[in-house]
């Protein structure tokens, strides 16, 4: 029976007695914080066990998607290394809402296994909680098992509860016993072995207690039945195999997985763990993704990120070095789509985050593995079996490899990490920079915390207006603390007022002038050191500044509006970016400048041109409607609970400062804005790039900046067509032209060809025969090693069976190539031997016994080193 008939019987027989078929509810528990993932079948009937919530009907039956992986109920460490643990798996359920009770119960699992699935009787037992008197007699006499085949076992094993709190009761399960081959062998070998020989095959759960944060059981309002039986164990059992990962389940995944390394399954006990490995985790991985989970460092994110690493792990196990995972995808998708379709309509995005969280973590599990590797060797050397956590702590530290994937690989070659140790090391690191830390920051602000005493707060009406009057309230000097400043310094100066915007929150300050009518300064920039407190970075052009002088304070206003422009812009762009990539979309950092403007945000891969088009189009489109931008002070609550975007990790006051564009922007902000979209006037996406893993960054221009961008362009073309003398298509006559140097390439491809072929004619007559073999060692210079190749490809093509060591000098550094024609290779081999030349003239080299590559700097030694290839030769013993 297939497991797609299994799945379908199983609903069926249940269907026929009476069960609503329910379809499977989401891998992530809505509204449930005592779970990370759904684990088991009655997961989304919590409420109804518990009274909280009446069900329309009083059975179910379900196929649910389940996942093991993260938190207390975790079987990932075991994957691969037994026959029957899954991260993800299917689980095939009844339930009873208050309606019928352990008899039925027994009576309907026993009868679908031994006479629908047809079972053999002889090959079952039960387990039963220890107190479960009655449970026992139901068995005896619904089933007619003797009392040898049913076990008693403790609350461990026979007592089942979905979390620390929640419904919960005594269980009793069938196990199917596999025969002795198939277990460990050892005198103790029973029901409850953890071998594989007695397999827990269906677990019947006596729902009958709701247990509190306190420990406390409390009586559910009506006893229930909640039943699971994982559909790759009955798959694996059906079809006669006594491996999960034997079943028609993990065909097709292993298959592929066969295909894209060159590894076969069955071909050695290590290489297999490792091929179940990566069928298990591809199936978690791609449902995971589908949940819309995205990779990351905590929560839900974590284990995803987690357990694609540890299969990319045995990937690499398998020799595969690239990516491998995304390719993958396929069986899965193919396999189950018909069940969750949902998986054919995310199939892309699957294979996008696989692929880009494969690639971003490529090179720091190559190096942490090989770091593993000698680190481990070491250790094995002073026969010692604990890794110290403060070499673990610098893997991670130096590398970014993770403490769970070398606690994996420990674990794997019977070695454990000292994690105290790795705590501690980390601790250690992490007081040591937050000491450093403090310490830049108090030497930095501590002029400013002095000033800020004596003179008080900047107040701010940059908001209102550009200009105003000021009173000079603090100068510094190169930091000192001084009383004027005179023609030609420069230094900060402090207002007891200012319409200049201090540098904060991404957007850059404002430049001016401040004057009175004895001096006058330029304001070159403003920062904002500490909270309302704005400093003028000024150079004195007229006059002598001083302390307590009236002036008047003049904002550049061009510049200034191009400010505002890019910075309500930058709303924008975040509401275009999560209304076409998604809600995932959190701003990462910013730039607001006045020329353009640039925001960072998380998203897992790059945006193509047509990605980009939809996000310029709508920011533009907004631009069009001209909605006004309010700006409304209000209770950080409110703004919350409005939908008001805040920064992650930025910590906000109780009353807090929102921008709105009404149905499409509301964030916390401080900065200067326009007071209409219309105002930015047009917007245009620069370019699109990484910033580090998992962020990526956007660059845009608005306002006047965007005809420049377009003038620039169109010169730009109109230099090109002149160049190409074609006023009207100059794309057409660029094609041409290209397509004309492709022809002139193969050209002079050609003309080389004939080249070599005529060296070669002259090569091949200086080869000699050396203990029978056929030798050419020879320099011939000009060459590049695809050169090289040819003409040992055309020097082989005349000798047969010889052995070839070509040499080319260019631009005073010399190539090398060595071949063996394979009749030879017993006896010589090309890499050793090129290594010998390599090594004699000081350079670098290897490859395959038959061909092998290299080339060195110092070109002294060359023709001892050709020669030598003769010696080599005559080595041999014929
Ligand atoms: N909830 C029980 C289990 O997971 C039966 O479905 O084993």
């Amino acid at each position: 029976m297939k497991s797609s008939e299994i799945r379908k019987t199983f609903i069926e027989y249940f269907k026929s007695k009476g069960h609503e078929v329910v379809a499977s509810a989401s891998l992530v528990p809505r509204g449930d914080p005592t779970l990370l993932f759904t684990n088991a079948g009655m997961v989304r009937f919590k409420p109804v066990f518990l009274g909280d919530e009446e069900s329309p009907y009083k059975r179910a039956v379900s196929c649910q998607k389940c996942l093991r992986a993260g938190g207390k109920h975790s079987d990932i460490e075991n994957v691969g290394h037994t026959k029957r643990h899954h991260t993800f798996f299917e689980m095939l359920g009844n339930f009873s809402f208050g309606d019928y009770f352990k008899e039925k119960a027994i009576e309907y699992a026993w009868e679908l296994l031994t006479g629908v699935f047809q079972i053999s009787k002889d090959k079952l037992y039960v387990s039963i909680y220890e107190e479960d008197d009655e449970a026992e007699r139901l068995w005896q006499e619904k089933t007619g098992l003797s009392l040898s085949r049913i076990v008693r076992l403790s609350a461990k094993d026979n007592f089942w509860q979905m979390a620390d709190t929640g419904p919960c009761g005594p269980c009793s399960e069938i196990i199917i016993d596999q025969g002795p081959d198939a277990g460990c062998g050892k005198e103790t070998c029973k029901v409850g072995c953890d071998c594989d020989r007695f397999l827990e095959l269906w677990n019947l759960v006596f729902m009958q207690f709701n247990r509190d944060e306190f420990g406390t059981l409390t009586p559910l309002p009506k006893p229930s039945i909640d039943t699971g039986m994982g559909i790759e164990r009955i798959s694996a059992v059906l079809q006669g195999k006594n491996n999960n990962f034997d079943s028609d389940i993990f065909k097709e995944i292993i298959s592929s997985i066969e295909a894209n390394t060159g590894v076969t399954y069955g071909e050695s006990p290590d290489t297999d763990a490792s091929i179940r490995v990566i069928a298990d985790h591809i199936r978690a991985i791609s449902f995971l993704i589908v949940e819309g989970i995205m990779p990351s460092n905590e929560g839900r994110g974590y284990v995803l990120r987690r357990i694609l690493r540890r299969a990319g792990r045995h990937a690499r196990l398998l020799g595969k070095e690239g990516p491998l995972l995304y390719r993958l995808t396929d069986p899965v998708v193919t396999s189950l789509k018909g069940v969750y379709p949902e998986l054919e309509e995310e199939r892309e995005t699957v294979v996008k985050v696989i692929r880009f969280e494969e690639e971003r973590f490529g090179k720091t599990l190559e190096q942490g593995m090989l770091l593993m590797d000698s680190l481990i060797g070491s250790l094995r050397a002073s026969k010692k079996t604990i890794i110290p956590g403060q070499e673990v702590f610098r893997l991670y530290d130096t590398y970014g490899f993770p403490l769970d994937l070398a606690r994996d690989i420990a674990m794997d070659l019977g070695f454990s990490i000292d994690e105290d140790g790795f705590h501690m090391a980390m601790s250690i690191q992490r007081e040591r920079a937050r000491a450093s830390w403090v310490g830049e920051e108090t030497a930095l602000s501590s002029i400013y915390r002095e000033l800020i005493s004596e003179t008080g707060k900047t107040e701010f009406l940059g908001y209102e207006t550009t200009e105003s009057d000021a009173v000079i309230k603090a100068i510094l000097k190169a930091g000192n603390v001084v009383k004027e400043l005179s023609v030609g310094e420069e230094g900060e100066v402090f207002l007891n007022k200012t319409t200049f915007y201090g540098e904060s929150g991404g957007q850059i300050g404002d430049t001016g002038v401040i004057y009175s009518d004895t001096f006058k300064a330029d304001v070159l920039d403003t920062k904002s050191p500490l909270d309302s407190f704005i400093s003028h970075h000024i150079k004195l052009r007229k006059g002598t500044l001083q302390v307590w002088m009236k002036v008047r304070c003049s904002v550049d206003i061009d510049k200034r509006h191009a400010i505002m422009r890019n910075h309500t812009a930058t709303h924008l762009l975040q509401s275009a970016l999560r209304a076409t990539l998604g809600e995932h979309v959190k701003q990462a950092g910013s730039f607001v400048g006045s020329d353009r403007l640039r925001f960072d945000f998380t998203h897992f891969s790059s945006l193509g041109r047509d990605e980009l088009n939809v996000v310029e189009d709508m920011v533009n489109s907004w631009i069009l409607q001209n909605h006004p931008v309010n700006v409304l002070e209000m209770d950080i609550k409110d703004a919350l609970s409005s939908g008001a975007i805040a920064l992650f990790g930025e910590r906000y006051g109780e009353r807090v400062r929102t921008i709105t564009v009404p149905g499409v922007s509301m964030e916390l902000c401080g900065g200067t804005h326009v007071r209409a979209t219309g105002d930015i006037g047009a917007f245009r996406i620069l370019g699109e790039g990484s910033v580090s893993s998992g962020i990526r960054r956007i660059e845009a221009i608005t306002g006047k900046q965007t005809i420049a961008y377009m003038r620039e362009k169109e010169d730009e073309l109109l230099k090109i067509a002149l160049l190409v003398k074609s006023p009207d298509a100059p794309l057409e006559k660029v094609r041409a032209l290209i397509e004309e140097l492709r022809e002139l390439q193969k050209e002079k491809e050609k003309a080389k060809g004939v080249a070599v072929k005529d060296i070669s004619t002259e090569v091949v007559k200086k080869a000699r025969e050396i203990s029978g073999i056929k030798v050419v060692s020879e320099k011939v210079d000009g060459l590049s090693q695809k050169d090289l190749r040819a003409l040992a490809d055309s020097i082989r093509d005349r000798l047969g069976s010889c052995v070839i060591v070509l040499a080319s000098v260019t631009d005073n550094q010399a190539s090398f190539l060595s071949m063996v024609t394979g009749d030879l290779t017993k006896k010589l081999s090309a890499d050793k031997i090129l290594r010998e030349v390599a090594k004699m003239t000081g350079g670098r080299g290897g490859g395959k016994p038959e061909l092998a590559q290299g080339g060195t700097k110092d070109i002294n030694a060359l023709d001892t080193a050709i020669n030598r290839v003769y010696d080599i030769v005559k080595t041999v013993k014929s």
